[in-house]
């Protein structure tokens, strides 16, 4: 880590678009790009007024912005649906026969939806929804495989103006049981399994484990995806497929208000519990339509395959949403990218001839680890726009991404956003930004990125501060679900008047930002956001635990990986056993994602006088680093002797 930050302070290196991109490109070169931003910047509301006319209205806005810092109204008054932008305004023309989504299961299946099919799966399962007592404004959870039926019942419950939650499919019951709770879903969709590096997943289990005690949800709709046994709930479990045999295939879109939630996506911050992160129906759709037909720059033709699980943001903007919206055709992937080989991505690419490859860093990390033989093996002379996104990307796995697979002829987006934020926010528009090997490039129209001291004072080139945004966009998240109090302190406290976005940033002389990683408590393992909090109460939860503290350590592949510093209860033994115990104890809670990759047993954690750990020295530690910085206000100094030498 520390050597990719110093290649990235040395990175000279300039990739300028070629001019075979650049023409047939939406945005053909530097200036273009420019003149609309500002333009952007200088009257947003003008700007973002004009963008809107690419969404299908029902009922036309009055006004662009309503802003109560820091709540936000955008569109106000416009009414439309989500699914109909999506689907039904693709049917009238060359699209309806075109595929909307390309699929394949990790065992090999293959599907193709055109987006007369989709449209007619999602009015099916509206249907089935309203059938199972679904209403406007209900919450509907999600927890699928990463198959179409996921997009579909999204989509549907849109349809409708019930607001999803989706769940990863590799969280555990506990973490559906915290979702259903927070959000107050009525209804699950789920399957009885899915299929991970050729295992079968028991998700319906782990629904039944988290719906124990629950009184709230009425419904679970299981569809069939792994012919497994499982446990059927008379009165409460219904099968997807037979109910599709109560219902047509006819179910209008709802007009709904601009403003209207079109869903809760939950998201770890600095305390324990996960953020329920709202997004609504006008803006969130503006900004992931906006930025996948700029950023990915999608032409009619093409393949594009965003490599994200549905149950990340990700997913949501850049698999179903913005595609659809712009009547793209999205490939989902079910699996791992190593089942059967380590070529799997490879294989897809060229079988389906993808132009368009959005992926992760730490997706990349692993490709150069399994060498280059596998991407050599397959014809990739299809792509020519590649993407990245998670976290920053360091250059040697970018120039590895350029060369050996966009054979030095495919711009790459490094695309920087957030859950919170919808949709890109900073991020190369592909016919017009010179490339850096390692940074984001600059804002996306519409958005006022900075960098502030703690004063909130912007301060020079390159040096360092945080990142902020300082007006409101369209796909901001709208708060926090259920908790105004928490979305203002954690958002627009921070530095007066702006968005705080949680990362540490730079801008070089030529503005570009260099995005640094997380300065709160959050880690982020492998292009994902974990609670440092959220893996110690999971440690205290565990009998054996008296204290924990999680802290992240460099890895080469996942940019973070997770160590805990753990004490024991009086009278109990440190052994191997029990750290693995540990480690799997906290995938049984939050997911296999959380597992610590190292438990280090501890008599004390180094605690200041006031009693709060000091993480800055555990986390010099779990690097192998030495101890530098400021140690005065440490209580007991032995404390950390015993910590490095249990090192040595
Ligand atoms: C955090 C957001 C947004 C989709 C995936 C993660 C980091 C994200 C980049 C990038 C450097 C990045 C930031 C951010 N991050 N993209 N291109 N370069 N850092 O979504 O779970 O909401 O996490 O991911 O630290 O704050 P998320």
């Amino acid at each position: 880590m520390s050597q990719s930050i110093e290649s990235v302070l040395t990175e000279k290196r300039v990739f300028k678009p070629s001019r075979e991109f650049s023409k047939q490109a939406k945005i053909k070169n530097f200036a273009e790009y420019k003149k609309l931003y500002d333009e952007s910047i200088k009257n947003p509301e003008k700007f973002w007024g004009k963008q809107a006319a690419e969404l299908l209205w029902n009922k036309k806005w009055t006004k662009v912005l309503d802003w109560k810092a820091p709540f936000a109204k955008w569109f106000v008054g416009g009414k439309l649906n989500v699914s109909e932008n999506c689907l039904d305004r693709h049917l009238n023309g060359p699209r309806r026969n075109k595929a909307a989504i390309i699929w394949e299961g990790e065992p090999g299946e293959k599907r193709t939806l055109t987006y007369h099919q989709l449209h007619r799966e999602v009015c099916i399962f509206a249907n089935i929804l309203k059938r199972n007592g679904v209403k406007k404004g209900d919450r509907v959870l999600i927890y699928l495989p990463h198959i179409p039926e996921a997009a579909i019942a999204m989509l549907a419950c849109t349809r409708i103006g019930a607001i999803h939650t989706v769940v990863f499919g590799g969280f555990s019951a506990e973490s559906i049981k915290d979702r259903l709770a927070d959000s107050g879903a009525t209804c699950v969709v789920t399957a009885d399994g899915s299929y991970r590096r050729g295992q079968a997943v028991t998700l319906k289990q782990n629904v039944d484990r988290a719906l124990e005690g629950n009184t709230a949800v009425k419904r679970v709709i299981v569809f069939r995806r792994a012919n497994m046994d499982i446990h059927i709930t008379e009165g409460r479990d219904v099968w997807w497929h037979r109910e599709a045999d109560y219902v047509t295939a006819d179910c209008p879109p709802v007009p709904l208000d601009s403003e209207h939630p079109l869903f809760i996506l939950y998201t770890s911050g600095s305390t324990g519990k996960p953020k329920g992160i709202l997004h609504t129906t006008g803006g969130y759709l503006l900004g992931s339509l906006l930025t996948t037909k700029y950023v990915f720059d999608i032409r009619e033709e093409d393949i594009y395959w965003c490599t994200a699980d549905v149950g990340w943001i990700t997913g949501h903007s850049y698999v179903v949403y913005g595609p659809l919206a712009l009547g793209a055709t999205s490939l989902m992937y079910e699996g791992a990218p190593n089942w059967p080989q380590s070529d799997r991505f490879w294989d897809i690419i060229a079988r389906y001839g993808v132009n368009i490859f959005y992926t992760a860093p730490t997706a990349i990390r692993s490709f150069i680890k399994w060498g280059d033989e596998w991407p050599a093996k397959h014809d990739l002379s299809s792509l020519r726009l590649l993407g990245t996104v998670g976290e920053p990307i360091n250059p040697e796995a970018w120039m590895w991404f350029y060369e050996k697979i966009g054979g030095g002829r495919c711009p790459i987006s490094d695309t920087w956003w957030q859950t919170e934020t919808g949709a890109h926010m900073i991020t190369p528009i592909p016919g017009a930004t010179p490339l850096k090997p390692g940074t984001a490039t600059l804002p996306f129209f519409g958005i006022d990125a900075a960098i502030v001291d703690d004063n909130g004072k912007e301060v020079g080139p390159n040096e360092g501060g945080k990142l902020v945004i300082r007006k409101p966009w369209p796909s901001m998240l709208r708060t926090i679900y259920g908790d105004k109090a928490r979305y203002k302190k954690q958002y627009w406290s921070e530095v007066k008047g702006c968005y705080f976005t949680g990362d540490g940033a730079r801008r070089d002389k030529d503005g570009y930002f260099w995005i640094v990683g997380r300065i709160d408590d959050v880690l982020n393992v492998a292009g994902h956001r974990l609670g440092t909090a959220e893996v110690e109460s999971a440690l205290v939860a565990h009998e054996a635990v008296a204290e924990a503290a999680v802290v992240g350590r460099p890895d080469e592949i996942k940019g973070q990986g997770v160590v805990a510093f753990v004490t024991l209860k009086t009278g109990i033994k440190a052994t191997e056993d029990l750290s693995e115990k540990l480690r799997k104890h906290v995938g049984a809670v939050i997911g296999p994602i959380a597992k610590p990759d190292e438990i280090r047993f501890a008599e004390a954690l180094p605690k200041t006088r006031s009693g709060k750990i000091m993480r800055r020295l555990l986390k010099q530690i779990a690097a192998g680093n030495a101890v530098t910085g400021d140690t005065t206000t440490l209580e007991d100094f032995s404390v950390l002797a015993k910590l490095r030498a249990s090192d040595e």
